[in-house]
């Protein structure tokens, strides 16, 4: 694939200024491993802090309200997020969708005022294994993307989407590489009818749910994996700079 590796932390409602050793030590081990693109997400109240320490790694929000300033208490528009130095954020996390009720309306809308705001746009999908176990995964996943896609008048060159199986987020079970790559594949394929070949081309397609350093060399040499979202194992600097390496030595592979 012609984009490097994208390794991206989600700390989730993770994170005081007391992890900001931790995007620190992310930060300059990140400089050895220049093929692989490296970022994370932290909660709202540190985003500043790590941008401010990060030389080398992306920074991110993990949500933001679709809306411009206003009377919405408690909430926080992209603008806002990018004045704080985030690049990118992550939408239509699951933990999103499910805990707060997030339709893929509200999720297109979110995806529009982010673009509007200048960010790239990391954008979940993702089955529950009941879905799975009715052999519907594929057409509700890709269901997830078409609505969010349409609205997007922007090209793809902006936009990661992160195919993230419910049942394996935080749970220590991933996908099958065989169930994975036919994900992807067919993600792919979304994206080439939407954007032309070429275009997709510059979509990375991440994959997420317990990934760790053992299990990443191998999830990250499946077809069409283009990265990881991790979560719980971006809360060390040593767990998470171990999918790094993995991802870098299968870049050199
Ligand atoms: P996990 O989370 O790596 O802890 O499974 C992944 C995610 O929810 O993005």
């Amino acid at each position: 694939m012609a984009e490097r590796p994208y390794i991206v932390g989600n700390w989730k409602m993770n994170g005081t200024r007391a992890m900001l050793s931790e995007a620190r030590a992310i930060d300059r081990a990140a400089q050895r491993y220049m093929k692989v693109e490296v970022a994370v997400a932290p909660p709202y109240t540190l985003i500043h802090a790590v941008h401010k320490e990060a030389e080398q790694i992306g920074v991110g929000a993990q949500d933001c309200h679709p809306g411009v300033e206003g009377a919405h208490t408690g909430d926080i528009n992209a603008s806002m997020i990018a004045d704080a130095g985030a690049k990118f954020v992550i939408l239509g996390h699951s933990e999103r969708r499910q805990g707060h009720g997030e339709s893929n309306e509200l999720i297109n809308a979110k995806i529009e005022s982010a673009l509007e705001a200048g960010l790239r746009v990391i954008l979940c999908c993702g089955e529950t294994l009941e879905t799975r176990d009715a052999g519907d995964a594929e057409s509700f996943v890709l269901n997830q993307i078409k609505a969010a896609l349409p609205l997007f008048g922007e090209p793809a060159e902006r936009l990661t989407i992160a195919y993230e199986p419910i049942w394996a987020i935080g749970t220590g079970r991933t996908a099958t590489s065989e169930d994975i790559e036919a994900m992807h594949r067919s993600i792919r394929e979304l994206l080439n009818e939407t954007y032309g070949e070429e275009a997709s081309a510059a979509v990375r397609i991440l994959y997420g749910g317990s990934v760790k350093p053992d299990n990443a060399p191998e999830i990250l040499a499946t077809p069409e994996v283009g990265g990881a979202l991790v979560g719980g194992a971006s809360l060390s600097a040593e767990t998470f700079l171990g999918i790094v390496v993995g991802a870098s030595e299968s870049e050199e592979a």
